[in-house]
């Protein structure tokens, strides 16, 4: 070889290292018992373990099946913190709402970052957890927010950059102050009341939810927060989280235009929903099969006792392979509670739902449904045996909502490149650049 060549083999090389992204340090930094959280942000810890980066997760909940690029971090630490999730609260909503009491959202709010500090101070009082803390080192963090925020801490100790993952899409207790999203209260429904607000009286309550999540966050949240932070990290001179928490390169959301509302999101806010959906490729159990081929049934999905009286349409069961039974030709309909993973899921085979919400975002979920002409929203304190047939003749012989479902699917899977694609594209960007340029100065 002759030296003669050498400028253009360097310029090859260069031109192949171009948008290239170095092999990064990555958690996944994720809690809470439920395991769909698991299932939302799964998809692109393998996406980006594929691409070469080093990818571990600390996660309340197992894989389902492990991946073996991936690391679980400390597995197994969390499971004596169930108890903070669900259990309390979602016993006082329940009742709230088969009370038809006002749902303030200043208890709601309270109510979950109880629930977050307890998860929280739970860790940081664990011995194994602190060493951990102390001593790991990565290049980005990616956090489920609202639930693991202590991670805006962890990332300013070990200087990384951070994620913000948001299983639920955009809530409103964060959207302006943390994430300065706009929350449009001129016709976007409030997300704990889940109704849509257009009279006079009701603007005023919306006014006064958005003030409470507030009110919530900076003083019920933070405060417990800062003092958690001191107590993992007692040398370190750490910014208040307040400050810590707005320093996000991107905020990754669980959903998308076609099932949600178009409404207006900054150039750092990436909606990614749907990276769990997929095509049916497992066929459904044998005894499952020949229940459903053999006339127009019902499956209930049920944990409790099985009522001995049950109809011979019915067939109840502890659970179901969801995706393949939405997958079916049959299936014609889906009662749900309206949780993002579900809906996608249901929007992603084009099947019409009747949401009964309960909590967290599933009542705006419930509303946005309805809003695209997919769903059916059920209060939970107006169910009764006729509004709830009544409702399930509607969705099954009123043709609007199973040929609004096949359109709504066909744009949910109509995208420039696939959601796991997409969230692993800009994972990407943000670890190559500084996203500053994405966001307001005030940020
Ligand atoms: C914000 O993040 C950048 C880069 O990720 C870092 O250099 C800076 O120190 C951080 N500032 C605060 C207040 O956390």
């Amino acid at each position: 070889m002759t030296f003669k060549n050498l400028p253009i083999i360097i310029c090859i090389l260069l031109s192949l290292s171009l948008h290239k992204t170095e092999s990064s340090k990555i958690l996944f930094f994720f809690g809470l018992g439920s395991y769909s959280h698991r299932i939302a942000f799964q998809p692109l810890a393998e996406k980006l373990a594929d691409r070469g980066h080093e990818v571990d997760i600390f996660s309340s909940s197992k894989p389902e099946r492990p991946y073996p690029r991936v690391t679980e971090v400390l597995p197994g630490l969390f499971s004596n913190f169930k108890r903070n999730f669900g259990g309390p609260l979602s016993k006082s909503v329940l009742h709230d709402r088969l009370q038809d009491k006002f749902h303030d959202p200043l208890l709601v709010g309270n109510n979950m970052w109880d629930m977050f500090n307890a998860d929280t101070a739970d860790l940081v009082r664990n011995e194994d957890f602190q060493e951990w803390a102390r001593s790991a080192k990565y290049d980005l963090i990616i956090y489920h927010h609202p639930g693991k925020p202590i991670a805006v801490a962890l990332a300013y100790k070990m200087k990384a950059k951070f994620i913000a993952f948001m299983p639920a899409g955009a809530s409103p207790m964060h959207d302006v102050e943390i994430h300065g999203l706009p929350i449009e209260p001129s016709w976007l429904p409030d997300w704990v009341q889940g109704s849509p607000y257009f009279l006079i009286p009701e603007r005023f309550i919306y006014a006064y939810n958005q003030i409470s999540w507030y009110l919530s966050f900076k003083y019920t949240h933070c405060s417990r927060l800062d003092e958690l932070i001191k107590e993992l990290y007692p040398e370190d001179d750490i910014p208040p989280s307040e400050i810590l928490v707005r320093n996000f390169s991107l905020i990754l959301l669980n959903e998308h235009y076609s099932t949600g509302y178009p409404r207006a999101l900054p150039p750092y806010a990436i909606p990614i929903g749907g990276m769990h959906v997929k095509e049916s490729t497992e066929s459904l159990p044998q005894d499952i099969d020949e229940f459903i081929s053999t006339g127009d049934k019902f499956l209930w999905k049920w944990e409790g006792d099985v009522p001995t009286n049950l109809p011979t349409n019915i067939l109840a069961k502890k659970w179901f392979p969801q995706n393949e039974i939405l997958a079916h030709p049959k299936c014609k309909g889906f009662i749900t509670q309206g949780g993002q993973l579900s809906v996608q899921q249901a929007a992603f085979h084009g099947v019409p739902m009747i949401t009964v919400p309960v909590w967290a975002d599933q009542p705006f979920n419930s509303r946005s449904l309805n809003y695209n002409g997919i769903g059916i929203h059920l209060d939970l304190e107006d169910i009764t045996k006729d509004t709830f047939s009544h409702a399930i003749q509607e969705m099954l012989t009123i043709p609007k909502y199973s040929n609004n479902a096949k359109l709504v699917s066909e744009r949910f899977k109509d995208r420039p490149s696939s959601p796991v694609d997409t969230a692993s594209w800009w994972v990407e960007y943000a670890i190559r650049h500084d996203t500053s340029h994405l966001k307001h100065p005030d940020y």
